[in-house]
């Protein structure tokens, strides 16, 4: 059986997607908050730390796959520490342990969101791994009130480290496929808020054009993780799938 790590696995998508590995005989070693194998905070690089030495000491020190689906979408600082650096620091932290695997894979969730207007300097922070420094120019967008771009930013933010890192010896050369998948509106305790409000739902429709069978339940999210962290995906690396109902091919058009 292969040992998974699954950061979000008390809520959503990583909950979801817990579950179906599970289901096919999988150990995942589940990583969040709360209600969870290992309990960390990712927003913080003691928390980071704790999390990779814990599900390094509960694998054994050789680990099969790590999708990372822990995230939060306020208009806060909160993304660009979660999404990103909590996203990096745990897969960089577990690399070596996948690297030792015969079949290692892993795998992030980016969004659709991230094709949205990103603060350029949070950004350019975020891929020169300098958190205090892109700590600093969120909390500014935050406090200019423009704090809604931090969510798009952390996500375009990780969809090009991942891009960037997936092709190094570290990943390919070591035989570790990197992928993303982008969600257009997915149905979560993350989205549901939205929901409470009909004028939202009439925003996001918008925002987030999903001709496809509109917004997508978790289960189909974490199906698409399930085939990149599976042994079957050996050549896919580097890329950002988006699993959106369609928006992106509205948002951005058929150039190519
Ligand atoms: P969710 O809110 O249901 O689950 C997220 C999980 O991450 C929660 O269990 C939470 O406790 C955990 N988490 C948050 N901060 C953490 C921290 N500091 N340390 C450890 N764990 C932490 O959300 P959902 O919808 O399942 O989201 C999963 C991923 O999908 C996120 O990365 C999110 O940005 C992304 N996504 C979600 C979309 C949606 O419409 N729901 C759309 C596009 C992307």
């Amino acid at each position: 059986a292969r040992t998974i790590a699954v950061s979000g696995s008390a809520s959503g998508i990583g909950e979801t997607l817990a579950g179906q590995l599970r289901d096919q005989g999988d150990t995942v070693i589940g990583i969040d908050l709360r209600d969870a194998d290992v309990c960390a905070d990712l927003s913080v690089p003691e928390g980071r730390a704790s999390a990779v030495a814990e599900t390094l000491d509960r694998a054994g020190g050789r680990l099969d796959g790590v999708v990372a689906c822990a995230g939060v979408s306020d208009f806060t600082i909160m993304p660009v520490k979660v999404n990103f650096f909590g996203v990096v620091g745990l897969l960089d932290g577990l690399r070596p342990a996948l690297a030792a695997a015969e079949a290692p894979r892993a795998a992030v969730v980016g969004s659709i969101s991230g094709t949205h207007p990103v603060d350029d300097d949070v950004v350019r922070h975020c891929l020169e791994l300098d958190e205090p420094a892109a700590i600093a120019a969120a909390t500014k967008v935050e406090e200019s009130g423009y704090g809604g771009q931090l969510y798009p930013s952390s996500k375009s933010a990780l969809a090009q480290w991942m891009r960037r890192v997936s092709v190094t010896p570290e990943w390919a050369g070591a035989g570790i496929p990197l992928n993303a998948i982008a969600p257009g509106v997915v149905l979560t305790p993350m989205s549901a808020p939205l929901f409470e409000d009909e004028g939202m739902v009439e925003v996001m429709k918008e925002a987030v054009p999903m001709p496809l069978n509109g917004f997508a339940g978790p289960e189909v999210i974490a199906e698409a993780l399930r085939w990149l962290v599976s042994p079957a995906n050996t050549h896919m690396t580097g890329q950002v799938i988006y699993v959106d109902g369609g928006a992106e091919a509205v948002l951005r058009g058929p150039s190519d």
